[in-house]
């Protein structure tokens, strides 16, 4: 696949390049407020409220389109967020904030190559292209991680020891090899059904990356099921009844985004649950820092990085799809905080069931067995 060509317009900004820009659209004038060179005699103490409303409104609509050549930026303030339409191979190369290594988190859910009809991308390279776009796009984003940042990339089994292996070779910390456990996979008799992806946790260096564990607890199954009172007093210095989640992942909002689920969103096949990228982004970025996305799709890590303050930036082959993101984006997320410290616990609270069973109920045995 050939990398797409930039060139820059006049009176419109290539947001992927240094380049001067000139401003797309000029702000318009906010209607209401006092003639020019007249100072208002009075003014209500709201006005001021409603004029940063009004101001807020305006940056909205500001959030603007620039044809760059063949590329498209879709741009949003506060916090900064922009998706660049093209190749990430092209996009992200000419990104000044790449070159100057100011990535704090990479979230990275390639096109698996399954021969699936994405509406622009062929998604049935031969192999060995395959694996060489997969390293270009790797190699860029690593490249441009500051000390303290980190890469995710969810990818399924058939690429998933190249791309470790890969990472490894460019000498990056490997912190979680963690699973999506997405439960219903597409039935089979052939083989065991697929029903996984893994979700891949590289850092820069190990001690120094940004990690948040307070911000995505769950609680223990311990507290769920059995109501262990130790779990009250916990030496790990974590909130009662509280630990950081385990690194297969999976419960309610985690399944695959089908049908007439809340989050969908049309012409969108391989969309990922809000609360996965809820619990990346918490867990390994801050307020502020940047957030980055190759293959932005219908938006799932941008929908939640802006709403949860950080900026983005992401490259969508697919003017549809990135088109289709920046409206999610703006309608903002459905499940944001939905599923924070929940238990992901299999077995049923069996205090309860105890109790619904009479004093010779179930569950008196297994209080006294070990489970995390
Ligand atoms: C698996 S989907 C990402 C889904 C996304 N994580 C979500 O939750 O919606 C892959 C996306 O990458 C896009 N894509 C494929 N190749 C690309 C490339 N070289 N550069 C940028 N985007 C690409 C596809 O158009 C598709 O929208």
């Amino acid at each position: 696949m050939s990398a797409a060509k930039h060139t820059r317009e006049a009176g419109e900004r290539d947001s992927a390049s240094d380049a001067p820009a000139k401003p797309a659209r000029e702000h318009t004038t906010i209607k209401g407020g006092a003639p020019a060179g007249k100072t208002p005699r009075s003014r209500p103490a709201n006005v001021a409220a409603m004029r940063e409303a009004a101001n807020v409104r305006q940056r909205e609509h500001r959030a603007r389109v620039d044809e760059v050549g063949r590329h498209t930026v879709y741009e949003l303030e506060n916090p900064m967020l922009r998706i660049h339409v093209g190749d990430c191979r092209d996009v992200l190369a000419k990104l000044p904030e790449f070159r100057r290594k100011e990535v704090d988190l990479v979230f990275a859910d390639p096109p698996f190559n399954w021969n699936r009809a994405y509406d622009k991308w062929d998604d049935s390279m031969p192999r060995e292209d395959y694996l060489k776009f997969t390293r270009e796009w790797l190699d860029l984003c690593v490249d441009a991680l500051r000390p303290t940042g980190a890469i995710w990339v969810n990818i399924p089994d058939d690429t998933c020891a190249e791309i470790v292996m890969h990472l490894k070779g460019r000498n990056l910390a490997m912190v979680n090899w963690c699973i999506w456990h997405y439960r219903f996979g597409q039935n089979t008799t052939e083989r065991f059904i697929n029903s996984k992806v893994h979700a891949l946790y590289f850092a820069r260096t190990a001690a120094s990356r940004v990690w948040n564990p307070r911000e995505v607890l769950e609680m223990s199954d311990r507290a769920a099921i059995y109501a262990d009172p130790r779990t009250q007093n916990k030496a790990d210095g974590m909130p009662p009844g509280m630990r950081v989640p385990m690194d297969v992942w999976y419960g309610q909002f985690w399944g695959r985004i089908q049908g007439n689920n809340a989050e969908r969103r049309a012409n969108h096949d391989n969309q990922l649950p809000e609360v996965y990228l809820e619990r990346v982004v918490r867990a390994c970025s801050n307020e502020g820092d940047l957030v980055v996305d190759p293959f932005t799709g219908s938006g799932t890590t941008p929908v939640v990085a802006h709403a949860l303050k950080r900026r983005f930036i992401g490259s969508e082959f697919s003017v549809d799809n990135a088109r289709s993101a920046f409206a999610r984006i703006k309608a903002g997320p459905v499940r944001i905080g939905k599923a924070l410290g929940a238990s992901s616990a299999i077995f049923e609270n069996r205090v309860k069931s105890k109790r619904r069973a009479g004093s010779k109920g179930i569950g008196a045995d297994a209080i006294a067995t070990t489970t995390p």
